[in-house]
């Protein structure tokens, strides 16, 4: 079997050409990490949720025409997505204040904002993902005016979806951060969301308890980031089988 050509590999997922032109395969890893790799750990079954979870958030947003570039899942870790030029701009919306936005601006984590609050930052590790302007993004060329209106509509669109999906399970979606592509359809182009939406790019938190079911449990150490993630897929009803190494006991029929 002629091995697979790898386009990419990042923290959290590797690419691998597509069996067709204009596809990937995206390929999610255990591993994790914090404070653009500072801290980096292989957490047993993060990949298998991951993946399960965004197709179902991908899926549950292609179905009502949002578009992404979820196309099937494959397995356990792999799913085929559509191959896009990807913006350079992780795009966060916030619904209650935490993390760099309360550190930044004196804001008590857990303030219930106004209005969503949308954000822009530049994807580039050397420099940390640094917080951007519209003027900024513009002035440089990253996107223009019309991709900026499309990336806060799209934004705002995945926010009223998964603020739903997760309040109807008793969690509370804090913010997110979404990647948008481009792709192009003729004389057209357009931009639709990649990357991933999971426990790693969300903070989720307990309506009741106020829990923390996302990464903040890796990165602020406060249990099992495997638990977590897995209470979030049971909510959610797509607990996949085989997810961890199998410690516990065992159902024997
Ligand atoms: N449909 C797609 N087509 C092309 N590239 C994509 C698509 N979806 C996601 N990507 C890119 O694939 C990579 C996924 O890998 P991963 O999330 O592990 O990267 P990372 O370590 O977070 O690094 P970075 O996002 O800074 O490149 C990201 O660079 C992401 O922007
Ligand atoms: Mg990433």
């Amino acid at each position: 079997m002629a091995r697979r050509r790898m386009v990419y590999e990042g923290k959290a997922k590797i690419l691998y050409e597509g069996p067709e032109p204009g596809t990937l395969i995206q390929f999610f890893k255990d591993d994790t990490t914090a404070g653009n790799g500072e801290k980096h750990a292989q957490i047993e079954g993060k990949g298998v949720l991951n993946n399960r979870l965004s197709e179902l958030f991908m899926t549950g947003l292609n179905n009502i025409g949002v578009p992404t570039h979820f196309i099937r899942r494959i397995n356990m870790r792999e799913q085929l997505v559509r191959a896009v030029e990807i913006v350079p701009l992780e795009i966060v919306v916030r619904n209650v204040a935490a993390g760099s936005m309360s550190k930044r601006l004196g804001i008590e984590e857990g303030t219930a904002l106004p209005r969503p609050i949308i954000e822009f930052y530049y994807k580039n590790d050397d420099l940390n993902d640094p917080i951007v302007s519209e003027e900024h993004i513009i002035a440089f060329g990253w996107a223009t005016q019309q991709d900026i209106d499309d990336m806060i509509s799209l934004a705002l669109r995945v926010n009223d979806f998964m603020s739903g999906m997760m309040m109807a399970v008793g969690i509370k979606l804090v913010d997110f951060k979404i990647e948008t592509g481009r792709v192009y359809e003729g004389d057209f182009q357009r931009l639709i969301v990649a990357d991933e939406i999971s426990p790693d790019s969300c903070r989720l938190w307990d309506i009741e308890t106020g829990q923390k079911l996302d990464k903040d449990v890796f990165r602020r150490d406060l249990g099992s980031l495997t638990d977590a993630y897995t209470e979030v897929a049971r909510r959610l009803g797509v607990m996949p089988r085989n997810t961890s190494s199998g410690s516990g006991p065992k159902l024997v029929h």
